[in-house]
């Protein structure tokens, strides 16, 4: 039987996912379709209990969501524990629904799909919100760093690099002068997207020529910092292949299949960049 898979958000409308699992569902030959469901905060426990009625076989979760359906799930990965927030749910053979994240993950396949070995050493990650932890644990547990983290409000900082081993938090004006010790900076404020708030999160006068720049920011394709970065000569990632990478991911929980995710960085690019 056809299955089919689902992404709730609230707004759903610009979410690319949908093409990008219809695209692989077709490209690997697999029977199934992908859905955007429009779903408000104050329906999302009828709607989860009516996908598991449905037999949906497994859906994403985005803004505003991640957080609230952990209690309408009946367990999660330790990636979703750790992170306390869901971006994809599975079902067990068993038909329990279990929530994991492949955000963090998907972050470092990106790095490491356009880097290889060469993002080594301390790393800089300026923010201390939901992406920054999840990316964060995952740097961490694929063995990159010392990690640094600064953040605006730096109490966030300080409470986030106290729960991983070896990290410490840094005041935006002490990485600011000590930018130059950083070989990899990664982004993961709102700072510099599309309708939030223009400019530079961090200056980066300081920065190593070097360096890798790494934004998870994918509209627009190029922020303000990830142009600075090129301006003295750093190497620069943007949010398009986290974006693909953590879809691959729950693309693989659902199918077993990793699918092809340079080519569909390339699609993905040319619809954000027009
Ligand atoms: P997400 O899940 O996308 O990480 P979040 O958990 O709300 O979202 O975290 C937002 C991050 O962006 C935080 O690090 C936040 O800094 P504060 O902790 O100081 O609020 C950062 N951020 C958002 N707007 C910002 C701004 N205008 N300048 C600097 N940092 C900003």
């Amino acid at each position: 039987m056809k299955k089919w898979y689902a992404v709730l958000g609230d707004p759903i409308e610009q979410s690319m996912s949908p093409f990008m699992h219809d695209h692989w569902f077709q490209e690997n030959q697999i029977d199934a379709t992908y859905i955007p469901i429009h779903v408000t905060s104050e329906r999302l426990k009828e709607t989860v209990d009516s996908l598991r009625m449905l037999g949906c076989s497994g859906w994403n979760v985005t803004v505003p969501h991640k957080q609230a359906i952990i209690p309408f799930l009946d367990g999660l990965e330790e990636s979703a524990r750790i992170m306390d927030a869901v971006n994809t749910v599975f079902r067990t053979d068993d038909g329990r629904l279990i929530g994991a994240n492949t955000d963090g993950q998907g972050f470092v396949k990106s790095l490491e799909e356009l880097f290889g070995q060469r993002a080594q050493g301390p790393v800089l990650i300026i923010g201390a919100g939901g992406a920054a932890r999840g990316i964060a644990f995952a740097l961490k547990s694929a063995g990159y760093g010392p990690l640094f983290i600064t953040n605006r409000t730096v109490e966030k900082a300080t409470v986030l690099a106290g729960e991983i081993e070896g990290a410490a938090a840094l005041s935006l004006a002490e990485a600011e002068s000590r930018l130059g010790e950083f070989p990899v900076l990664v982004q993961t404020t709102s700072v510099g997207m599309n309708f939030a708030e223009a400019g530079m999160p961090l200056d980066l006068s300081r920065l190593d020529s070097a360096a890798i720049v790494a934004d998870i920011i994918y509209n627009p394709l190029k922020t303000e910092l990830l142009r600075s970065a090129e301006q003295v000569g750093a190497s620069t990632l943007n949010g398009v292949g986290m974006f693909v990478h953590q879809g691959a991911l729950a693309f693989q929980k659902w199918t077993g299949v990793y699918p092809d995710t340079k080519k569909m960085n390339e699609t993905i690019t040319m619809k954000v960049g027009g």
